[in-house]
């Protein structure tokens, strides 16, 4: 099971067609789907040789698989990340992180601006083990240097953030981590491997909902975790291998495949949000619009700096709350209502009331989340039809 290829030489893009490839004896040109739960020895010396760690390949699949390997290896080249581990799904690269590396007594510092389960395990979780956590304002720097204490492990943003598209400083807030013998955790969900690499502007570990833009068609649950050698090393690995919060094969395959496309549809799915943008921007209906990459956001110039692209997601706050935007999104012809994103359909959501709806008041205000706030996530139809839609769906609102 080999290639005759180079990989050493490769640009980005050709990594993300044939990074980790590895062939079988049929030499198939597409990667194989190697959907086994076991493995075979061909002796029972060989057995007790590979679970001593004295003799390469694979013992089970909750330990590694070679499918998986693969998704793992080529994320690794386009993150720029000495390694990666793939996961079940977003959440479960996220918990793993904090449970399988902190021990009673460590503290966390995140930003407030963020996905509801990713405040849920940082603030409830870890306080049933005795881990602390404070949450400061993203852009703030002077807040995350206040913040740090002794006993601080690891540093948390998304970012862009989910909902509210708050972009944080991952040179600056790494920095931070730095001076306190921390490390700094990005969920690079938002922006994808095609429109920001985190490690390469100082962050020491990424996390991936890869059931996101890496899927990118909204089919199959994933995530990973990026990090080096020594912080997997810890009791990470250990933790992964003994509560298996494995990713299927299938799943690990399809998005293994969607990487090869993953450049192309960044490209159209910013394209496509900066249109849909500006036009939101034009609407009488609308109060405010979020996007990175246009020069009315609050963070542009950072953005600019540390993203390739504006990335997929737009969200806007139509005036009159809740009703308002209820109205609209009932009254949508093309696109859908859902809690998704990073799908090649364009999906509406209402923060509030879905993804973050688990939240408290006060936690919702502190990263943004108002009644009136809408994450669009734009596919990759064409924009006039999606401009269409909500113009006529905003008439209601
Ligand atoms: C920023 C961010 N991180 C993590 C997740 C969790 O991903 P998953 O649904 O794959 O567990 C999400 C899901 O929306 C997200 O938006």
């Amino acid at each position: 099971m080999a290639t005759n290829k180079k990989p050493g030489k490769w640009r980005r893009r050709t990594q993300a067609v044939r990074g980790g490839q590895v062939r079988t004896p049929f030499q198939e040109t597409s990667e194989p789907l190697i959907l086994t739960a076991g493995y075979a020895y061909e002796t029972a010396e060989e057995a007790e040789a590979r679970f001593k760690g004295e003799s390469p390949g694979y013992q089970y699949s909750r330990l590694a698989n070679p499918t998986v390997t693969m998704f793992e290896e080529r994320l690794a080249q386009l993150e720029g990340a000495p390694l990666a581990r793939a996961t079940a799904t977003g959440m479960a690269a996220v918990s793993s992180v904090f449970l399988g590396s902190l021990k009673t007594g460590d503290h966390v510092v995140s930003a407030n601006a963020l996905f509801g389960s990713c405040r849920y395990v940082i603030e409830t979780v870890l306080s049933r083990f005795g881990i602390g956590s404070t949450f400061v304002d993203g852009s703030d720097l002077a807040a995350w240097e206040a913040a740090m204490r002794p006993e601080t492990k690891l540093l948390f943003v998304e970012t862009p953030s989910n909902p509210t598209l708050q972009i944080v400083d991952i040179a600056a807030v790494a920095k931070i981590a730095d001076r306190h013998g921390a490390r700094l955790i990005v969920d690079n969900a938002f922006a994808s491997p095609a429109l920001q690499r985190p490690m390469e502007l100082g962050a020491h570990i990424v996390v991936h909902s890869s059931t996101k833009f890496i899927d990118g068609q909204g089919r199959a649950l994933g995530g990973a975790i990026l990090c080096h050698p020594d912080f997997l090393e810890g009791d990470l690995q250990q933790f992964l291998r003994n509560t298996g919060p494995s990713i299927s094969p299938f799943n690990a395959w399809l998005h293994l495949k969607s990487l090869e496309t993953l450049d192309l549809r960044m490209k159209q799915h910013c394209e496509n949000a900066m249109r849909v943008a500006d036009f939101l921007g034009r609407h009488k209906k609308v109060a405010r619009v979020l996007y990175p990459f246009r020069a009315d956001h609050p963070q542009h110039n950072l953005a600019r700096a540390q993203m390739d692209g504006g990335g997929g997601v737009v969200s806007f706050e139509i005036e009159g709350g809740k009703p308002a935007v209820f109205r609209c999104a009932n009254k949508l012809e093309l696109i859908d209502i859902s809690n998704n994103l990073g799908d090649a359909k364009t999906l509406f959501t209402h923060p509030e009331t879905t993804t973050h709806q688990k939240m408290t008041p006060e936690a919702r205000a502190a990263g943004g989340v108002t009644s009136g706030l809408v994450r669009l996530s734009v596919g990759l139809e064409d924009p006039d039809d999606l401009c269409e839609d909500l113009d006529q769906a905003l008439k209601v609102a």
